[in-house]
């Protein structure tokens, strides 16, 4: 758990941003492709239809997108970031790092830039991340990008995952709020030993691209779904429980959660065991499917786009994925940053 004693400053999101390709894969563009039905599907993930990104679209691309929007939201200009973190899995190329392709894109000069790697609980690692590096006083402007495609690593022979990803970014512009606003507590945390229900084996320094490797289907999405499952609904109950208190406040001050898109069922037990109506959880999983890094970034985005955060709204945001890594957060929104453009 981050102290929230360590700075007075206050350190919050000044305007959020997102981006998905125009591609859409159905259920039914699915069905052909794998053994699979929109019955099944819809019934065990709430999943409709997800993004695919076009040949040629990388990482860096879409977290571009999405930066340019939160920019425009926080009433920022590039030239005031002084941080970069990009949360990606599926970064343009093993290095540079796509936070430091993007730092090109945006034309900004001389600031640190770096790739955060912690799965789908990517977008909440960098948060808390630069949260601490912007109130410990040294940088005071971060982008925050949390980006995915999904889709070049995923095994369309496979039923079990194919279904499941799609690609995205959503962004956020961290600096100073007033007192009593922006993130009141956050929780970062991991478990190693169960890593091996989620990996992507192949690729590394372990098991670096060959023919058989290839031939094997190694470059794609292993899971143990129900392990994860299994992992999600403990840790959004303990963590979300563990943030709001050490916030000071109760679920029902909670305007709303928003949680890691993977699963509608996910998402409705992790409501039940809160004892949250389900109605206060964010939902876009139906149309983008599980995007990774990316899904709580593009929630928050929805969320601030249709008018539904109001500043001093109170916001959990929760996170689980591949690690097996977790990440929770309470967030006071801020309206001032926003130029409501
Ligand atoms: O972001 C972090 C990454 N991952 C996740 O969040 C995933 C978390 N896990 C899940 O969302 C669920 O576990 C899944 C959606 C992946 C699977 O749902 P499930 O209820 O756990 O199903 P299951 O894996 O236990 O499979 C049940 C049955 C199996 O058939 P049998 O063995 O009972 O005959 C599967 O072969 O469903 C079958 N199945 C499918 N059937 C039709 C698995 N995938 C499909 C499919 N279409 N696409």
């Amino acid at each position: 758990m981050t102290s929230r004693n360590q700075s007075t400053k206050s350190i919050g999101i000044l305007g959020t941003g997102s981006a998905v390709p125009e591609r859409v894969l159905t259920n039914a563009d699915l069905e052909a492709m794998v053994d699979t039905s929109d019955e099944w599907i819809v019934s065990r993930t709430g999943i409709r239809e997800r993004r695919i990104a076009d040949e040629g679209v990388g990482a860096s691309h879409l977290a571009y997108r999405a930066a340019l929007k939160a920019l425009a939201r926080a009433g920022t200009k590039a030239e005031e970031l002084d941080l970069i973190i990009c949360a990606t899995v599926t970064p343009d190329m093993a290095f540079p790092a796509t936070a430091c392709l993007v730092q090109e894109l945006l034309g900004v000069k001389n600031i640190p830039a770096f790739d955060l790697s912690a799965g789908c609980s990517g977008f909440g690692y960098a948060l808390t991340v630069a949260e601490s590096m912007l109130k410990s006083g040294t940088y005071q402007k971060a982008l925050v990008v949390g980006v995915d495609i999904l889709s070049r690593i995923t095994d369309y022979e496979d039923r079990s995952t194919s279904v499941l990803f799609g690609d995205g970014a959503g962004a956020a512009i961290l600096g100073e709020v007033p007192p009593g606003f922006g993130f009141l507590a956050t929780e970062i945390g991991a478990d190693g030993a169960s890593g091996g229900v989620l990996s992507l084996p192949a690729g590394g320094s372990l098991q670096p691209a060959s023919l058989e490797s290839v031939q094997g289907r190694q470059h794609y999405i292993k899971m143990q779904g129900s392990d994860v499952f299994k992992f999600a609904v403990r840790i959004i109950e303990e963590a979300a429980n563990r943030v709001v208190a050490e916030a000071g406040l109760n679920m029902d001050d909670i305007t709303w959660l928003v949680p890691h898109q993977a699963n509608i069922r996910i998402i409705r037990s992790s409501a039940n065991r809160l004892g949250v109506p389900e109605e206060r959880f964010f939902v876009n999983v139906d149309r983008y499917g599980n995007t990774s890094a990316a899904s709580i970034g593009l929630a928050l985005d929805e969320l601030a786009e249709r008018g539904d955060l109001k500043s001093g709204d109170s916001v959990v945001l929760v996170g689980f994925g591949a690690g097996l890594t977790w990440s929770a957060l309470v967030l006071k929104w801020f309206e001032g940053g926003r130029s409501g453009e």
